[in-house]
């Protein structure tokens, strides 16, 4: 039996149709019920069958934080692919980003030590992987992670996930860590990944930023994550990249598949350095949700240039090209609104 952590998430969801489609027992962890039927939604995007699939599925509630729930999860499970996390770049929800991603990791850690798990797939990201000195230089699966850094909170409680998945390789349990950049995939438009982004282009943004990032299909990221738990590769982390794109190139890209006009305006470091100070002001003075930290606005103007051979060699792994993913996210956006 293999478990699946955030099963009701876009990279959960697609995980989960994909080892369902290879006929695998799976069973998945869920939090809140009603997220479940947008599993059912993404599913019914790639087959007629998708009732059939979907009910294939055997579900358990359970929050990262309740060890009693997740034991009763654990029953009888070989593999566990752990996808579930809290994402958000909000500086006040650093105590609860470190509750659910290091303390919710370190129990699914240690269950998998308890139960003797055959192997674990974490989830990771590049936010937990470390910055280069050289703007030019490829960041790799080894570059160092700097503590010294501003890194945002999101970053710091991943990279701390990542030492207690590291901890548990230590204590017995085979484990294959991937760290995706931005994973394109459709059906969460309106949670914090790239649905977010695709739904604020559609609605006209007015700025784009110069820095870089790196991108990557959703069916990559679950192709790569099943590759990696059916080979004898263990304790090693991927970088999941497919191309490294400015934001400026891929808004435009986005909203030419969405038939909008891209932004005109470039966000300079001057207007992004205002920029968060004006969203704290508003957060402190009118209580209203922080939008733009003062790390969000460096990450969204700096340039990171990831490199993905790692992976590609491992697996001799082909990457879809981020202009055909656009393409096809960008279909499935427009027939959602339909
Ligand atoms: N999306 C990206 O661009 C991206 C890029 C790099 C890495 N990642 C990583 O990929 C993983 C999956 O991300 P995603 O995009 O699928 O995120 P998502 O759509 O926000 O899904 C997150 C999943 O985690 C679950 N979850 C959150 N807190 C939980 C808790 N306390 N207990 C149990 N389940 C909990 C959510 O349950 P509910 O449905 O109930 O909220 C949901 O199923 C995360 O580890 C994320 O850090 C994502």
């Amino acid at each position: 039996m293999i478990l699946v952590t955030g099963g009701t998430g876009l990279v959960g969801s697609h995980l989960l149709y994909n080892l369902i489609s290879q006929n695998k027992k799976v069973r998945a962890l869920y939090r809140r019920k009603h997220k479940i039927d947008l599993v059912k939604h993404v599913f019914s995007y790639y087959s007629g069958e998708h009732e059939a699939l979907f009910n294939a599925i055997e579900w358990v509630e359970g929050d990262l934080n309740d060890v009693p729930a997740l034991e009763k999860a654990f029953e009888n499970v070989t593999h566990v692919y752990h996808a579930a996390a809290f994402v958000s770049f909000e500086p006040d929800k650093y105590r609860q980003l470190r509750k659910i991603n290091i303390e919710g990791t370190a129990n699914i850690v240690n269950l998998c030590i308890a139960h003797k798990i055959q192997k674990l797939c974490y989830v990771s990201s590049v936010a937990a992987v470390g910055h280069t000195q050289q703007l030019d230089d490829l960041i790799t699966e080894e570059t160092s992670w700097n503590k010294e850094e501003d890194h945002s909170v999101y970053a710091i409680t991943k990279y701390g996930a990542e030492i207690e998945v590291w901890r548990g390789t230590q204590e017995g349990v085979d484990t294959v860590i991937v760290n995706p950049g931005v994973i394109l995939g459709p059906g969460y438009w309106r949670s914090g990944g790239s649905g977010s982004l695709i739904t604020k282009i559609y609605k006209g943004m007015l700025y784009y930023t110069q820095g870089v990032a790196g991108y990557v299909d959703i069916w990559d990221v679950t192709q790569a994550m099943t590759q990696l738990m059916d080979s004898d590769i263990k304790n090693e982390r991927f970088i999941l990249v497919s191309e490294n794109l400015s934001f400026r190139d891929f808004q435009t890209k986005v909203a030419n598949a969405l038939n909008v006009a891209p932004a005109k305006k470039e966000a300079t470091k001057l207007i992004l350095e205002i920029g968060w100070r004006l969203d704290w002001l508003n957060h402190k003075l009118r209580g209203k949700r922080r939008k733009l930290s003062k790390q969000l606005a460096k990450t969204v103007n700096s340039k990171r240039f990831f490199d993905n051979s790692k992976v590609k060699s491992a697996l001799s792994f082909e990457f879809a090209r981020i202009d055909e993913s656009i393409t096809k996210v960008g279909g499935y956006f427009l027939k959602d609104l339909e």
